[in-house]
């Protein structure tokens, strides 16, 4: 089976095929299903965003596609920046930057917790929608560690395992990661919707 990642995120495109090919399942880019769409993620929470993007590919593609919005939530700053974390102070920032004002941001506030939130959700041509939520939970580091991974891994510390995501194998992460978790979730939905 061939699911259309809605994304232009290829390290996600990696993570999504690393669990999912277990299942035999195929996930391939936008652009190899011959579709180039920006999707406005006008919803306020994981869920809405999720949704619209995979409808949106689905239905530009003619094919199932799957989407995972996913961000950082932060205790001490009310949940932020959420949904918005990929958008957090503004979209000219790259990711070394929007982590580094994260850390500006945290500058001595407490508690330093935090959670990351992935849902996945996979529409079909047919109308059909399979939805997936994972969390992992985790601190807001002091300085950036490690090179692997994306986004915020740098600042994301796990204390179980002394590490920042960006410390750990691509193995190691998607054991542990919020979107391991909703893919897993997933994996047993999709296992019991294709019967
Ligand atoms: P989305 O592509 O709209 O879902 O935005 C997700 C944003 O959340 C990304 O651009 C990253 O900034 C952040 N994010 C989500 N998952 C991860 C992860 O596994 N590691 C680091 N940052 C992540």
């Amino acid at each position: 089976m061939k699911l259309v990642l809605a994304s232009k995120n290829k390290k996600k495109l990696v993570e999504m095929n690393g669990i999912l090919s277990q299942l035999g399942i195929e996930v391939c880019s936008e652009a190899e299903a011959g579709v180039d769409i920006d999707v406005e993620e006008t919803g306020t929470t994981f869920e809405e965003n999720s949704l619209l993007k995979a409808r949106a590919v689905m239905e530009a593609s003619g094919l199932p596609a799957i989407a995972d919005d996913s961000g950082l939530c932060v205790d001490a700053l009310g949940g932020a920046p959420g949904v918005y974390s990929a958008r957090y102070g503004g979209e000219g920032l790259d990711d070394t930057q929007r982590y580094q004002l994260l850390l500006e941001h945290m500058k001595g506030q407490m508690p330093r917790t935090a959670k990351f939130v992935s849902v996945i959700t996979c529409c079909f041509p047919n109308g059909d929608v399979i939805t997936a939520r994972g969390e992992c939970p985790g601190t807001v580091a002091f300085a950036p560690m490690g090179e692997g991974g994306f986004g915020y891994d740098p600042v994301f510390f796990v204390p179980p395992l002394k590490k920042t995501f960006a410390q750990l194998t691509a193995e190691e992460k998607n054991a542990i990661s919020h979107r391991g978790k909703a893919l897993e979730v997933f994996k047993a939905k999709l296992e019991e919707y294709l019967k």
